[in-house]
């Protein structure tokens, strides 16, 4: 689901796209809670939709964790 939802903005591999990379190295800086919020809410005002409709905080949180920590 990450791979085909994000991927279609982020780019299959996540290295970006429209979206920006969602790489280990390039979140390296973000806390997952920060992560799972822009998830759940989206950017204002960019392409970045939210997901909050779509999955609950938990998920999203599983989500920031395992970009995160994915290769
Ligand atoms: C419709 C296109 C689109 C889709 C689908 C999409 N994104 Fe994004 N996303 C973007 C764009 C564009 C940005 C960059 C916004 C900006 O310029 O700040 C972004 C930014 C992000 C960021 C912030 C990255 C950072 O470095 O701060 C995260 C995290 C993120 N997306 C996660 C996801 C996840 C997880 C999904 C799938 C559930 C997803 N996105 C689906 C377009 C998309």
């Amino acid at each position: 689901m990450v791979l085909q939802d994000c991927g279609s903005c982020h780019g299959l591999t996540l290295k970006g796209g429209l979206g920006r990379p969602l790489t280990r190295a390039a979140l390296a800086h973000a806390e997952p809670e920060g992560l799972a919020l822009i998830i759940l809410d989206g950017i204002p005002g960019t392409a970045m939709p939210p997901w909050r409709p779509l999955m609950t905080e938990d998920e999203a949180l599983w989500i920031a964790n395992y970009l995160k920590t994915k290769e």
